[in-house]
Order: C-alpha cells, then structure tokens, then sequence
C-alpha cells in the first residue's frame, strides 16, 4: 500500500518515552532562550561594564547623558549580537549535517558547543574570550534551531504536530525566564556575578547533551540514509504500537520522492519552491521586526531608560518573561483549533496598539534627562506586557511552525535553514543596532516596530494561506495550488 499522507491510516498512542523524547530535544529551545535572556541582564551589570567596558559605565553614570543613549556602543552591541552571526552561518552547517548524519547527531554536536562555550565565557578575562565564547553559543544556536524543530516535526504523530512542534518554542521561552531569574539573583553576586550567568548555561547544555544520545533518531532520518529495518523499529518504538504501516509505507513514499531530487538547493530556487520560500523568510523576517528582541535583549536597559533602578528593572523583565511563558500555552492550545491566521492578525492589531501607545507616553514624558513618574512607568510596563503576551501566541510559535510545515521532503532541510538563517540575521540586526537606533530615533523606535506590524497585518490578510489542518504532503495541492496569489507560481512543472 502506498500511503501519502492519510492521516487517519496513522496509528499511535502518545507513550512516556516519546513524551521523554520530545521534552529532551526541546532543551535545545530552552538553550536558544537562555541565551536571549542572558545578554541584556548581563549588560546591565555594573561589574561586567566596569571590566569589559568602562566607557559604558562611565556613561551611565553621568547624570546628564541622554536617556535614550546611555548603553549605545557597538562593541557593548557586538556582545549580544556576535552569537547570531554565528548562528545564521552554522544553520547552513547544520542542514547538511542534519541530512548525512542525521537529527540527533546535530543535537549532539551542538550540545558539545554549548558547553565549550559556557565554560569559556564563565572563566572570561579578555574580551576575545568573551567574544568567542558567544560565537561557540551562536554555533549551538544554529545546530539546535535547524534540528531541534525538524526532530519535533518528524517524532510526533501527526494529528498532534503543531503542538509538538510549539514545544521549541515553549522552552525558549522557558530559557529566557530562567536567564532572567538567574539574572536577578546574580545581579547581587558581587564582583563575579556575571560569570555565574555566562557560565550556568552549561547546565541545561548537559541535560541536552545526554538526552541526544538517549533519544531516538527520527524515523525518517534514518529511512532516508537507507537504515529501513531500524527505521521501522523506531517507529514502533516510539508509537506504542506494532502496526505502523501506514505511517512507515508514507516515509518511505517521501524519502523516494525526495531521492529523485539531487540538488535540493537547486530545486529550491524553481518557481514552484517560491511560496514556502518565501512564506518561510518573510514569517521569520517578520517575527524580529515585531521588535520583540528588542525587548528580550534590553528589556532591563529599557527599564533602567525610563528611570526604574536596577534592580526593579531586571525584576520586570521577570515578569514579562513569566508573560511570555505563560502566553505559549494559549498557542498550544488554539494553534488547531483557531488557525494561524486568526492568532497572528489578533496579535497584529494587540501588538501595534502596544508599540504605538509605548511611543506616544515616551515621546511625551521622557525627556533626555529625568525619568519618568512612578505612573506612566507602570503603564509602560503594562503596555510591554500586553506586547509580549501577543507576541508569545503567535508570531513567535508561528515562526518556527510555519516554515516547518510548508516545505515538502526534499527541499525541508534546505528550505528550513534559509528560515533559520533569515531569523538569525534579523536578530543579529536587531541586536546590532537597536541601542543606536534608540539613541538616535529616541521615542520614534516603537512608531518604526508599529508600522511593520501595520505590513505585516497586511501580509497576513493576503498572502499567508491558512494551513491547519491540512497533511504535509497535501500542501501543495490544497494550499499552493488554490491561493490567489501562490498558483501562479504553481503552474508550471519544474523538473
Ligand atoms: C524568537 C526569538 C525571541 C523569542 C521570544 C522566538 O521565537 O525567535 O528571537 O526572542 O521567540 O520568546
């Protein structure tokens, strides 16, 4: 029997060990999250600016310097956004990695990574210790955003893909939580607390560590490379369940026709890989210009901006950090029912009242000098809450979901690192220049984030199709080929 995709032949029960499996993989978020959450506190912190960068400390302590442009320096920039660069060219890596030897192996290499790179960073004395500590993060980062997601996408059964697959990013945002207490406390450690955040991140690099060589390799990695026999048995494994027929017969119909394909790139660049391409930068794309980094990275620096003390400051970022956990459940729990659509054009509409209203108070009460009253502060808090929460169920899952999901076959690996990297650049970016922008651009910084939520509602509303619901392999037919804009590009038969 040859099964493409028929949904109901699938059997399986939802078994402790697959559970197990998809908890130990998605350490691999938690790792990307921690190291998110890390920066911004760490930055914040007196004895790390007083020992990396002087002139920072100095700045901050001016009375009169400009609120907007206390933290503006781009080595200070460099810190945080070196790891991205880093990150976007291991995807590439990755993806061939992640074809010859397979997901887990990926998930292996990256975990060794992160613990060079936590040990490093912990023991840093000079800044190029500092510096290639973060890029060794930043080649983690790129191992594990390529494999962890494909891992999660391919283990799970498939009626219940979309909420395994959020699992990642249910853990990133556990990772920047955890960053952001360990933060708090550290942030009273004194002259070495920053060290002890660099370096707890080898922590959850151990646990991703043994769970790579405990968890399966994916059913289809391994039919894919030709392991048919231990391919089935996996199957099974992680199934529950003998009969797997219909499901082994259906990745093996996959992996024929993607054997066909010999140059996945090249197929990539036809006409008719352009709607998931594009669909799958343009969502990661939009994802950074939400400005949410610009909120994980600085969110302390923004706080410490409108006048909270630092303490109070990392103790609100916190608490949206908590917000943003909190929110991931309600994409778990809608991203079936509701749709992708319905979710992300709802957060557009939250997210651009927020940013706009951030800017107006800012633009109206914080003065270069001064702080803000006691009132409008709390309101901004709110307000950064109210962004976040929107963010954190729907264009942060949906990022990640999206592009995972659109790809057939033979282009996924492929096709999910242009994603990957598409994220890692904007973020680079995003933490390259948002202090200067912010310095430069003052209040007007969240009016630039509001009008790309404002193109972004747009983009929704036309050119993203609707894909809950609907069979991976079925995408094109169903999808590509019935959308008023996509067909177009359908028509022809590439070879
Ligand atoms: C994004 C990160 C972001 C995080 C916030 C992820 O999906 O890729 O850049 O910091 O969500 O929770």
């Amino acid at each position: 029997m040859t099964n493409t995709g028929n949904e109901g032949d699938f059997k399986s029960k939802i078994t402790a060990y697959v559970v197990f499996c998809w908890i130990f993989a998605a350490f691999g978020g938690l790792m990307f999250g921690y190291d998110i959450g890390i920066s911004g506190g760490v930055t914040s912190m007196d004895d790390f600016l007083i020992k990396f960068f002087p002139h920072v400390h100095e700045k901050k302590l001016h009375a009169h310097e400009d609120n907007y442009c206390k933290y503006d320096d781009p080595n200070l920039q460099l810190f945080t956004s070196s790891l991205y660069l880093a990150a976007l060219v291991a995807s590439f890596a990755a993806s061939k990695l992640c074809t010859m030897f397979g997901r887990r192996s990926t998930i292996f290499f990256g975990s060794l990574f992160f613990m060079a790179a936590a040990v490093l960073s912990a023991l840093g004395e000079k800044m190029w210790m500092l510096i290639v500590g973060r890029i060794l993060f930043g080649i983690g980062v790129g191992f594990g955003n390529e494999a962890v997601p494909l891992f999660l996408s391919e283990v799970a059964p498939v009626q219940h893909r979309g909420a395994v697959n959020i699992l990642f990013q249910l853990f990133v945002t556990i990772g920047i939580l955890i960053a952001n207490l360990v933060n708090y406390g550290t942030s009273k450690v004194h002259p070495g607390g920053w060290r002890i955040s660099l370096g707890l991140a080898g922590v959850p690099a151990l646990f991703l560590f043994l769970g790579s060589i405990i968890i399966v390799e994916t059913p289809a990695s391994l039919i894919e490379r030709g392991h048919h026999e231990k391919g089935r048995q996996t199957l099974e494994k992680i199934r529950g369940v003998k009969d797997v027929d219909a499901e082994f017969e259906s990745i093996v119909h996959a992996c024929e026709v993607a054997e066909k394909v010999k140059h996945p790139l090249k197929k990539l660049m036809q006409k008719s890989s352009m709607p998931p391409l594009i669909i799958g930068i343009l969502m990661q794309v939009f994802q950074q210009f939400t400005g949410i980094n610009a909120i994980m990275f600085y969110a302390p620096v923004l706080f410490q901006t409108i006048g909270f003390g630092s303490e109070a400051s990392l103790l609100s970022s916190v608490v949206t950090g908590l917000v943003n956990v909190l929110s991931t459940f309600v994409s778990i729990f809608a991203v079936d029912k509701l749709g992708r659509r319905v979710l992300l054009l709802q957060a557009c509409v939250q997210m651009f009242i927020s940013q706009t209203v951030i800017g107006v108070i800012l633009h109206a009460l914080l003065k270069p000098t001064g702080s803000l009253d006691k009132g409008p502060a709390i309101v901004v808090v709110v307000l950064v809450c109210m962004f976040v929460m929107s963010f954190a169920w729907s264009w942060g899952p949906m990022g990640w979901l999206i592009p995972s999901e659109t790809f057939p076959l033979e282009t996924r690996t492929a096709g999910f690192a242009f994603a990957v990297s598409s994220n890692m650049l904007c973020t680079f970016l995003i933490a390259q220049v948002f202090l200067s922008m912010m310095c430069h651009m003052k209040a007007f910084i969240f009016f630039f984030f509001a009008a790309w939520i404002f193109v972004m509602g747009l983009f929704v509303v036309f050119l993203l199709p609707e894909t809950k619901g609907v069979p991976i392999d079925l995408i094109a037919d169903r999808v590509w080929k019935k959308h008023t804009v996509w067909k177009k590009f359908m028509d022809d038969q590439d070879a």
